[in-house]
């Protein structure tokens, strides 16, 4: 059976700083990532003892407790690797096809901006704010993703996402999201996002088929 592991982060803990400080990201990787593998692993491991011992009485736990966590280990699986330091990789604006499509389907960056910030800080509870690939409309969508897994499609490929959890940001910038989300821009890994952005459109096509 697979098991999932913490990812090494591309830069050091302090590396975003002043966008997200060292301890932040120092907790929020070594224990709240951590915490959402170790429970992805033992979710799928306790689902094979269900299997193996024919009680499947937990079986609705156990497939929540999964989509939680594993959808928490790749959400912050991506979440790193949209990052970057700010004059370092991080921050201006997506170029290319990237920047085409966002031009496209959003009417502008800033267009694109604001609907992701409004997005981003509005969502009721726990989240995140996602820029997807949709393969069926063959379009950029933006998603709110509530907790680690829910209300976002089936398919739908995350390209880049902000964590809008409070153990994202608190530390911080308190109960102040729209400072919090200002200032991630200036950490965005737009090339990171446009590698994203290729590969699914490159690998989606045709993988869903509706009728
Ligand atoms: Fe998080």
């Amino acid at each position: 059976m697979a098991k999932y592991t913490l990812p090494e982060l591309p830069y050091d803990y302090a590396a975003l700083e002043p966008s997200i400080s060292g301890k932040i990201m120092e907790l929020h990787h070594s224990k709240h990532h951590q915490a959402y593998v170790t429970g992805a692993n033992t979710a799928l491991e306790q689902l094979a003892e269900a299997r193996e011992s024919g009680n499947l009485a937990n079986v609705n736990k156990l497939e929540k407790d999964l989509a939680f966590n594993l959808g928490g280990h790749v959400n912050h699986s991506i979440f790193w690797t949209n990052l970057a330091p700010a004059g370092n990789g991080g921050g201006g604006e997506p170029e290319g096809e990237l920047r085409a499509a966002i031009d496209e389907f959003f009417g502008g960056f800033d267009k694109f901006q604001a609907h992701f910030t409004a997005a981003a800080t509005g969502i009721q509870g726990s989240g995140w704010a996602v820029l997807s690939w949709d393969p069926i409309g063959a379009q950029l969508i933006i998603q709110q993703l509530f907790d680690q897994q829910s209300n976002t499609a089936q398919g739908t490929v995350p390209i880049f996402q902000l964590d809008m959890w409070e153990h994202a940001f608190y530390l911080d910038y308190l109960n102040v999201k729209a400072d919090y989300v200002k200032a991630a821009w200036n950490i965005a890994n737009w090339a990171n996002v446009a590698q994203r952005f290729e590969t699914a459109r490159e690998k989606t096509s045709g993988l869903l088929v509706l009728s």
